[in-house]
């Protein structure tokens, strides 16, 4: 064993997933999470201080003498805890917050796309809704329309018609619903989405496996968005060739053209892109780990994950081994969810499942596991294909039990079923 020693800022299901993975790693003797939930501090020492806490967070490593911090959330990038960490001389793994407006500002990152010959959705941004009316009405439909700025997974509407259309105009520009603001416009682009994460520092470029995430909350792929609902990996429609594409014409030229703009990304580089049948494009950009795409991805990384992270931190080379095979993660989320659900149901059955079971939204309650969060777990199955890992996850759900949860059965149906 090492004698290394981590925190894990964050404390959903990917950051469990991210603590799971360092506890693999022969480099590593202690991990920390701030603040866990019931599944981290298993895994790690629990620490209570909250995401956005950047302050405590420095007290904090410097006090355990922390060699590496880990941010999961996009909550923490945006106040800043990246400067702040560096500042103090501080070694932690994610982007600065100019950076992580690769994220936060959709049109930061249009503007990027566009000057580099990134492909993506053609697009027009404003701030006026009587411009930006006039500018749908002069376009076919379906469209879709950004609130440009973080808005909680809510801010994107696809308008099948102009009513919807002209709707989603008044509650973003007249009605100010997320806030004052502006809207992007983008063309709508129709394929298959897949989810590729990079890791990245400055112009190097260190691709992790492809996922595929489930937004709505519904089977058949109905109802609202959610945070995302189940995810696999590998996904079988990436192939070689579109692999390459997305790597060679999307990636390592998105992390060059940040270094050539003065604000070089390190971190987790997570293209959101869609297969065309002009290629893939970028439906979006985020500045970090996918929740839930983490948490079939990180399990099949052969590879020390803390020589990863290190390794990106000083741009060095870092070769990634991956498992051959399959994961299908299945997210339980409590009944009401995206909307408002109830908290506090006892959860009962986690033990002796074959599945890994990732936490996103538990606490413990005396001795019990319960419900903590909108996604409360994430029953992942593996096997030698993605059908044998859904049959594996499908059956340890059965043995989960907790009236106030329910999940989607079919996740992977685009390539399943
Ligand atoms: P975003 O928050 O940008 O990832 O958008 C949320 C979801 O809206 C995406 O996962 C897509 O399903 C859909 N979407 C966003 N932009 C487009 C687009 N230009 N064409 C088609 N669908 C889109
Ligand atoms: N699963 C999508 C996201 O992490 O934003």
């Amino acid at each position: 064993m090492g004698n290394k020693k981590v925190l894990v800022v964050g404390s959903g299901g990917r950051c469990h997933a991210i603590v799971d993975a360092l506890s693999r790693s022969s480099q590593v003797e202690k991990i920390y999470s701030a603040p866990a939930n019931a599944g981290i501090s298993m895994q790690a020492e629990a620490v209570a201080i909250g995401v956005e806490d950047v302050e405590a967070l420095v007290a904090f490593a410097k006090k355990e003498n922390i060699d590496l911090t880990v941010v999961g959330p996009e909550a923490s990038l945006a106040v800043g805890i990246v400067d702040r960490f560096q500042q103090e001389g501080l070694r932690i793994f994610g982007p600065t917050k100019a950076a992580a407006q690769i994220e936060s500002s959709k049109e930061f990152a249009k503007q990027i796309m566009v000057k580099y010959s990134i492909p993506t959705a053609a697009y027009e941004s404003f701030d006026n809704y009587e411009e930006a009316w006039a500018y749908v009405k002069a376009r076919p439909v379906p469209t879709v329309i950004k609130y440009d700025g973080l808005a909680a997974g809510k801010g994107v509407v696809v308008a099948e018609n102009y009513e919807e259309a002209d709707a989603a105009l008044k509650d973003m520009l007249l009605d100010e619903s997320f806030g004052k603001g502006r809207v992007v416009i983008e063309e709508f682009l129709e394929g298959p989405e897949f989810s590729f994460m990079c890791v990245v520092s400055g112009e190097k470029v260190y691709p992790l496996a492809m996922a595929q995430d489930h937004k709505r909350a519904y089977e058949g792929d109905k109802g609202p968005n959610t945070g995302g609902m189940g995810a696999y990996s590998p996904v079988p429609f990436v192939t070689d060739e579109v692999r390459e594409f997305a790597l060679e014409k999307i990636m390592r030229p998105t992390a060059a053209a940040m270094v050539a703009e003065g604000v070089p990304f390190t971190g987790v580089l997570y293209g959101g892109l869609i297969l065309t049948t002009e290629g893939p494009k970028v439906i979006e950009f985020n500045a970090r780990f996918g929740d839930p795409e983490t948490e079939v991805v990180l399990p099949r990384l052969k590879s020390d994950i803390y020589e990863l992270f290190d390794a990106a931190i000083d741009a060095r080379n870092c070769e990634l081994e991956w498992s051959d095979e399959a994961l299908l993660g299945i997210v339980l989320a409590s009944k009401g969810y995206p909307a408002s659900y109830p908290k506090g149901a006892v959860i009962e059955g986690l033990e002796n499942l074959s599945s890994t079971v990732y936490h996103m939204g538990t606490a413990r309650k005396e001795d019990a596991v319960v419900t903590a969060g909108g996604r409360v777990l994430m029953v992942v199955g593996r096997g030698a294909t993605l059908r044998k890992a859904r049959e594996q996850a499908l059956s340890d759900i059965q043995k989960i039990a907790c009236d106030s949860l329910f999940y989607r059965s079919d996740i992977g149906h685009k390539v399943l079923d």
